[in-house]
């Protein structure tokens, strides 16, 4: 991919990159992330990898309550290295098995799905939101090799993003692990206004997962581009399903945040639900015409 517009381009790259092996820090269907103090560095993942990763969370869904040794509960929580053995498991029984068996019609359609909604999402962020400050700050510089954990211990980059301070799904777990849930209702608040900005400026995201937004100081920004988009017919589906949530702060993952705390959590869903509906978010729409 090229560097675009909304990289800064430096003679050369931070040299806290290289000074030791980076760790990795996130990862997600497309991307894992490693990081160095300041900066964080992504290894694009392969197609087969990707689609084992889609594999793998399809399977999920219908045979995690099956699985021995509690495998399943781990790969629900999202243990990354549970997640990547399980992966790669996939990927050799795709080498050995004909590709007609596991690239079924469904599996195509969400493969396909994500990398268009990563390339829409890329396009807009950069033409819409690029010195916001609604995003991290993106450099690019001539291509370095650096050190990272795992295999295969090195990776070749010409480009790094801000590292965010934290996640905003990992900081609300923080919070409300040391009972704070003033300061939880208040990032929670916070979330909800980012998403309004975005709406203002005519963008939706479809995949507006807390672990796709970081934390810089008191801002949010917003980690993840693909699933950015402009479009109604996109947008109008993704609402739909959202309202007929009756608990929008479990759908988010944060059933066990709210446990000691059910009025706040009748409070959040109260408030998303005012908020994230066609009629609502249409209205913004409308606005920016
Ligand atoms: N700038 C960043 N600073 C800190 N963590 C990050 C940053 N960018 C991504 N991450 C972490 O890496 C994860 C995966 O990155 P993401 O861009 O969402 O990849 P994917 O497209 O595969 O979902 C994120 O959910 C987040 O936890
Ligand atoms: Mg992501």
């Amino acid at each position: 991919m090229r560097p675009a517009a909304d990289y800064e381009t430096l003679p050369h790259a931070p040299e806290e990159l290289t000074r030791g092996r980076l760790k990795r820090i996130g990862q997600g269907i497309g991307k894992v992330v490693y990081a160095s103090e300041h900066w964080v560095v992504k290894r694009y993942r392969s197609p087969t990898e990707m689609v084992s990763l889609i594999i793998l969370w399809r399977m999920l869904r219908r045979w995690a309550r099956h699985l021995p040794f509690g495998i399943g509960d781990r790969l629900l929580r999202r243990e990354s290295a549970v997640v990547g053995a399980v992966s790669k498991i996939i990927q050799t029984v795709m080498i050995v098995i004909p590709r007609s068996v596991w690239f079924t019609r469904r599996v195509a359609a969400s493969w396909t799905l994500y990398r268009a909604r990563n390339r829409r999402g890329e396009r807009l962020a950069r033409e819409v939101l690029s010195g916001t400050g609604l995003m991290p700050r993106k450099i690019c510089f001539p291509a370095i090799t650096v050190l990272v954990t795992g295999l295969p211990g090195w990776l070749t980059v010409y480009e790094a993003t801000e590292r965010v301070d934290t996640t905003l799904d990992q900081l609300i777990r923080d919070l409300a692990g040391q009972g704070d849930f003033e300061s939880v209702g208040r990032w929670l608040d916070r979330y909800l206004e980012t998403r309004q900005n975005g709406w203002k400026r005519g963008l939706f995201s479809v995949d507006a997962h807390l672990k796709n937004f970081g934390v810089i100081g008191d801002r949010i920004v917003l980690l993840d581009s693909g699933g950015l988009t402009d479009r109604w017919e996109d947008i109008a589906p993704r609402l739909e399903k959202d309202e007929q949530v009756s608990e929008p702060h479990k759908s988010l993952g944060l059933e066990d945040v709210f446990e000691s705390n059910p009025a706040l959590a009748a409070r959040f869903d109260e408030r998303w639900r005012a908020l994230v509906n066609r009629g609502t978010v249409s209205a913004h729409f409308i606005e920016q015409m």
